[in-house]
């Protein structure tokens, strides 16, 4: 029999033949432990990305597999909504997420809903935990695509209100800290799939990149293209003219200002798109990060462009090192859930326990930043948040412990900021929620200070 399996339409198709049958099993074995390492705990659909069965699969199914798991977290909270009538009782975690994948591929993905209720139901067959219950996710497979045929109920499928794209417990602190119309602005973003964004070596080649990687050129100079697929790919990637780096991410390091030949520290460098930033400004850039596995990376990056700095593993709370710097930048680790639209695992696995845990880190990493700026230098804070106690109550608690700094405020418009970013106090509050001329921006806080020159 011949099975032809429609895959999103940046997915590679797979077709026919027991070969990939067994190949599409195998893709969605690993998009199942995608998604239950990215819903499990932070940072874990990045790790899974790295180890088998992901890094196993042909190159050609990976992209199919990282799409359906991506897809199914962008779409969890409606995803979750549907199945619930459908259950009698919560089912064990696997046969959720087998179930979760069938519905992303049923309602988003356009796999023909025999393929998409086949192949789940085999892959809930592999699996000894959930051999038993392959009936029962038939039926409910079956359920769900008679709901998608019905035209009433099929209604009630399209028709989601923003707010039940995000986790309620998420959702809820948006809507307290920003408004209930700029929390569903912000949730509304979350199943978009976005484009991607890139930094440039010399912003002289904006107009000639943007012709050819068909991009266009953002009020900050970053390009935006609509190009899927590997980068390694694309014109002028080999020859180190531009790297991959959203919009949003790329403002703090411009707050810096940095000038030609200033000592500039990176603190929680790594993957390194802002030491790039600040080096392609000239800076003499020490860039710190405690994982020095994620160094790998930047220095591959630094090389790629033909840029260089001092790289640092270390704890930047505890950083043995007495040197004073003309800027300092600090973008702290934090719940991310600023990245939703390039990283919808966040949403999940961000916990409301994480929260204070961070904050603490946070402080103490400002406080370290702090001692390392010289008189009269420049600190920039950012964290890829919305979420304010990451953010603004940093900014604060900081102004009230470090009387030597005071906050250097930001101008409208300043750095390729966006409209209505700016808050009262001179800090961004960058969200996915604002209505940019280019599209939606990750979501990011940043606060500049300058230390006094006397202190
Ligand atoms: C938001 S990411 C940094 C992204 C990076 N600045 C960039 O632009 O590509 C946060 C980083 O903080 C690092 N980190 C976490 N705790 C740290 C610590 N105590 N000291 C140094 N780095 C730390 C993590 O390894 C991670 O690379």
């Amino acid at each position: 029999m011949s099975v032809k399996i429609q895959a999103s339409p940046n997915v590679v198709s797979a077709s026919a033949s027991s070969d990939v049958q067994s190949t599409g099993q195998a893709s969605r074995a690993a998009a199942l432990d995608l998604l239950q390492a990215g819903i499990e705990r932070r940072g874990g659909f990045d790790e899974a990305l790295g180890r088998a069965p992901f890094n196993r699969l042909p190159v050609r199914d990976r992209a199919f597999a990282r799409a359906l798991a991506s897809t199914t977290l962008r779409r969890l909270g409606v995803i979750d909504r549907l199945l619930a009538p459908k259950l009698q009782r919560a089912p064990p975690t696997l046969v959720m997420n087998l179930l979760r994948l069938g519905a992303a591929q049923l309602l988003y993905m356009d796999t023909p809903a025999h393929a998409a209720v086949s192949t789940i139901v085999d892959a809930a067959k592999a699996e000894r935990d959930s051999r038993p219950f392959k009936g029962m996710i038939n039926a409910v497979l079956r359920g769900l695509e008679r709901d998608r045929a019905d035209p009433v109920k099929a209604q009630a499928i399209s028709d989601v209100a923003p707010a039940t794209y995000a986790p309620e417990w998420l959702f809820n602190r948006w809507r307290a800290a920003f408004g209930e119309a700029t929390a569903m602005a912000i949730a509304a973003r979350i199943p978009e799939e976005p484009g991607t964004d890139l930094s440039l070596r010399d912003p002289a080649d904006a107009t000639e990149l943007a012709l050819a990687l068909d991009a266009e050129i953002l009020p900050g100079g970053s390009l935006r293209t609509q190009r899927r697929g590997d980068v390694t790919e694309w014109p002028a990637f080999e020859a180190g003219r531009w790297w991959v780096q959203d919009a949003a991410a790329a403002i703090p390091a411009r707050l810096l200002d940095v000038q030609p030949g200033e000592r500039v520290l990176d603190l929680c460098a790594a993957p390194g798109g802002k030491t790039l930033q600040l080096a392609v400004a000239g800076g003499i850039v020490t860039a710190v990060d405690r994982a020095a596995s994620r160094m790998g990376r930047l220095t591959e990056n630094l090389e790629r462009m033909g840029l260089s700095a001092e790289i640092v593993a270390a704890d930047a709370g505890d950083w043995a090192d007495d040197r004073l710097f003309d800027a300092v930048l600090l973008d702290a680790p934090c719940t991310a859930t600023g990245t939703f639209r390039r990283h919808p695992d966040v949403l999940w696995a961000a916990k409301a326990t994480d929260l204070a845990k961070l904050a603490t880190l946070q402080a103490r990493l400002l406080d370290s930043a702090a001692q390392r700026v010289r008189p009269g230098g420049r600190l920039v804070y950012c964290v890829c948040s919305l979420e304010p106690e990451e953010g603004e109550a940093q900014m604060r608690a900081f102004l009230d412990r470090h009387s030597a700094f005071r906050l250097l405020p930001v101008a409208e418009g300043a750095a390729g900021a966006p409209a209505r970013s700016l808050t009262f106090d001179g800090a961004l509050r960058i969200h996915p929620g604002l209505e940019t001329p280019a599209g939606a921006m990750d979501g990011f806080f940043a606060a500049r200070f300058v230390r006094s020159e006397s202190i």
